[in-house]
């Protein structure tokens, strides 16, 4: 991606990323790839926010270089220490080794125990501010959102903000702005990013919209470290941010199960035709076949979820296992949950699940329904009775 003036003499000289299909661990599948960001700001003084994942730094340093010699530059901000926006920082800094470096005192110590360099740094806290020329840009940080080095940096003279990691999108494209790509596809890619990277951060996040909102500060324009930039209404990613961090849900359930030899699939069907009966919507996965980032995305907006799984050995399958440690860590406040499954001679499975989840801060009102073997004509009823029953509790 070359460099492209988003405001006058402020550039965006990061990256794309085609080709990345896994992120943060294989925790998150990225099917539409990733941008990595960084803003370059010509005045007086240069300054570049943000840098890009390490094996791309060379394409960020050719970018600069389409716009001034990279040894120009006289400031570095670090919003954010994780490697994906600080990877290419050790080669920016052979070109500008006299650059100063700004962050929070988290970035200071989080960025020396990534790349052990004794780079001039200069912590910076809420309220500081930057003095470039003509321009000046302020710091706010923030703290968990998502890491506890994180920072916002805000360019008043533009109602600019570039929040690094918020508001972002894993979506790779050869456009730069909100209002040229599809509106289909880039709120579903904002709310994927959401809901598998902020889901448990929702307070913290209300807090700072709340705070920002507070210290009444024109926002223009949103310039994130993923995706494109919000130009054409920034106000309806804030939005949507503030709904999912209240975590407002509606009428929807989804359905996720592992089964062994189909009985449990069974189960689960009915299940989903009890659901939708009461008129909730409704969503059924195999998660041993799905896309647990598609999942997990879907749940976001559900006000109840269905574990099912055959019982293995006592405890359940290992797909649904790994799925449910991440449900565990999104800590889904609010949400109902329900169980089911079938077992051979001993049950186990619902028993693990329910252990898995005790602490996520979802309410086990439903219970659950279990079988032996093959459901036959009654308990499959049972199971459209208990979907029934679940999609009542919702209402
Ligand atoms: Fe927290 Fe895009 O890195």
């Amino acid at each position: 991606m070359a460099a492209i003036e988003i405001l006058p003499n402020i550039y965006s000289v990061g990256v794309v990323d085609w080709n990345v299909r896994n992120f943060h661990g294989h925790t998150y599948t990225t099917q539409r790839g990733t941008s990595y960001n960084a803003y370059l700001v010509i005045d007086e003084n240069v300054c570049l926010i943000d840098t890009v994942y390490g094996p791309f730094a060379q394409e960020l340093i050719d970018n600069i270089k389409e716009i001034i010699p990279p040894e120009k530059i006289d400031y570095v901000i670090a919003n954010h220490v994780e490697a994906d926006h600080s990877g290419a920082l050790p080669s920016v800094m052979q070109h500008c080794p006299k650059a100063k470096i700004l962050g929070t005192l988290k970035c200071k110590e989080g960025l020396y125990k990534h790349y052990y360099k004794d780079w001039d740094f200069q912590v910076v806290k809420t309220g500081d501010e930057l003095k470039l020329g003509k321009r000046r840009l302020s710091f706010i940080e923030a703290p968990m959102i998502h890491w506890p080095d994180s920072m916002f940096t805000y360019c008043p003279s533009d109602s600019l903000l570039m929040p690094n990691d918020a508001f972002g999108q894993h979506f790779a494209t050869s456009e730069r702005f909100d209002d040229r790509v599809d509106q289909c596809a880039l709120m579903d890619e904002a709310e994927k990013y959401y809901a598998n990277i902020l889901w448990p951060l929702g307070a913290v996040i209300l807090k700072k919209i709340q705070e920002l909102q507070k210290l009444n500060i024109p926002i223009k324009m949103i310039a994130p470290s993923h995706g494109v930039i919000w130009r054409k209404d920034p106000g309806k990613i804030i939005n949507s941010y503030l709904s999912w961090a209240k975590g407002e849900t509606k009428d929807k359930v989804v359905i996720v199960y592992e089964t062994m030899w189909g009985a449990t699939e069974k189960m689960a069907r009915k299940i989903a035709s009890g659901v939708e009966a009461e008129g909730s919507e409704v969503k059924l996965y195999d998660i041993a076949t799905s896309d647990r980032t598609e999942v997990i995305t879907q749940m976001l907006s559900a006000k109840g979820f269905i574990f099912g799984s055959s019982t293995h050995d006592n405890d359940m399958l290992p797909n649904i296992a790994a799925f449910l440690e991440i449900v565990k860590g999104l800590k889904p406040k609010g949400r109902q949950i329900g169980f089911f499954g079938s077992y051979g001679w001993a049950g186990g499975a619902i028993a693990e699940m329910q252990e898995m989840l005790k602490n996520c801060g979802a309410d086990f009102t439903a219970a659950g329904v279990s079988f032996k073997y093959l459901p036959d004509k009654t308990e499959l009823e049972d199971c459209f009775k208990f979907g029934s029953k679940f999609s009542k509790l919702l209402k």
